[in-house]
């Protein structure tokens, strides 16, 4: 009966793609999420405050993100035998499921401490994300059009080969290399379309690329986009910089803050918007996924953020 529901489904999405698709290729994981009065400490035994399980991983995340944003976006990537339940959340989200890989391997998960000042800390167990066949990939990518966006996060294997294999595609390609590791410092930058990076991140690969020289990061693709948590975002482009503040907000919990920025921005990049608006739209998105708990469940949709656009500027 399940099985017989997905195929409906697909062939329902089928139909209803028209828009120019967006391939995501990202992580899957269940989020194990604790409230605590502060982060464990080695040796200490620490009750927590609530407990709450919902989907999360950057690229389900990011795909959810981009669906609310009102993108057709496809997902590539894999869970276990064990949380099918996953396969209908995000189809319910709106994200194409068709190349969603189930393994016989444990679906990824996450253990997550969120603190009284809302901040995160997370234990990442990759399970059937790193298992995720070069080939199998290969296929989703066969129906890529020319010219459309392929994203990628860095929580996948073979990121190097995906993002070459993508680009001789004809796919632009957008890339959040989070969370930034070593592999992350030997990407092929120059082949990259859109890098977005945290403030960390920017400070790491300009640390491994630049000589530490973060006003250098737009000589490694044509547009970088940095986020700088409370102080805004930051973009370098063609010898331009754009900057724009974050809005102010009571923040509940930023996990998955990043992610919402990175599917509205690219989904209004897609859609040709002017850069200084996209980073403004990511930005309120964000702002309002802090103020609710969890990941993908606190990512809002395009009404709530142009709303909340409208009453930042009075109308
Ligand atoms: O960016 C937040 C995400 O990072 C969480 O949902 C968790 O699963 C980890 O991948």
């Amino acid at each position: 009966m399940y099985d017989y529901l997905i195929r409906f489904y697909i062939f329902l999405r089928k139909k209803a793609v028209q828009k120019k698709l967006i391939t995501n290729v990202g992580s899957i994981n269940v989020d194990h999420v604790y409230r605590v009065p502060y982060f464990v400490k080695p040796g200490e035994t620490l009750q927590t405050v609530s407990y709450q399980r919902v989907l999360g991983g950057k690229g389900a995340n990011q795909s959810i993100a981009l669906s609310r944003a009102g993108e057709a976006v496809q997902h590539v990537g894999a869970i276990g035998e064990d949380h099918k339940w996953i396969l209908s959340e995000m189809a319910n989200s709106n994200v194409g499921i068709e190349d969603i890989s189930i393994l016989q391997v444990p679906t990824g998960h996450a253990l997550i401490q969120v603190d009284d000042n809302a901040e995160n800390c997370i234990l990442l167990y990759p399970g059937a994300n790193e298992a995720l066949d070069l080939s199998d990939l290969k296929k989703s990518f066969d129906g890529i059009k020319p010219d459309s966006w392929v994203l990628f996060q860095n929580e996948m294997p073979n990121l190097k080969e995906m993002i070459t294999l993508a680009k001789s595609q004809g796919a632009k390609v957008a890339v959040n290399p989070a969370p930034f590791d070593l592999k992350a410092k030997d990407l092929p930058y120059d082949i990259i379309d859109l890098l977005i990076v945290n403030d960390i991140e920017a400070a790491e690969l300009a640390e491994a690329r630049l000589e530490g020289d973060q006003s250098k990061l737009s000589s490694l693709c044509p547009l970088v986009i940095v986020t700088q948590g409370t102080k805004g975002a930051i973009c370098f482009h063609q010898g331009e910089t754009i900057e724009v503040p974050a809005f102010i907000v009571k923040a509940v919990d930023t996990t998955g803050a990043g992610d919402t920025f990175v599917g509205y921005l690219l989904s209004s990049i897609a859609n040709g918007m002017d850069l200084g608006s996209a980073m403004k739209r990511a930005s309120a998105a964000s702002a309002l996924a802090v103020t609710k708990s969890g990941a993908s469940i606190a990512i809002p949709t395009s009404q709530e953020v142009e709303a909340f656009l409208n009453k930042q500027s009075g109308v």
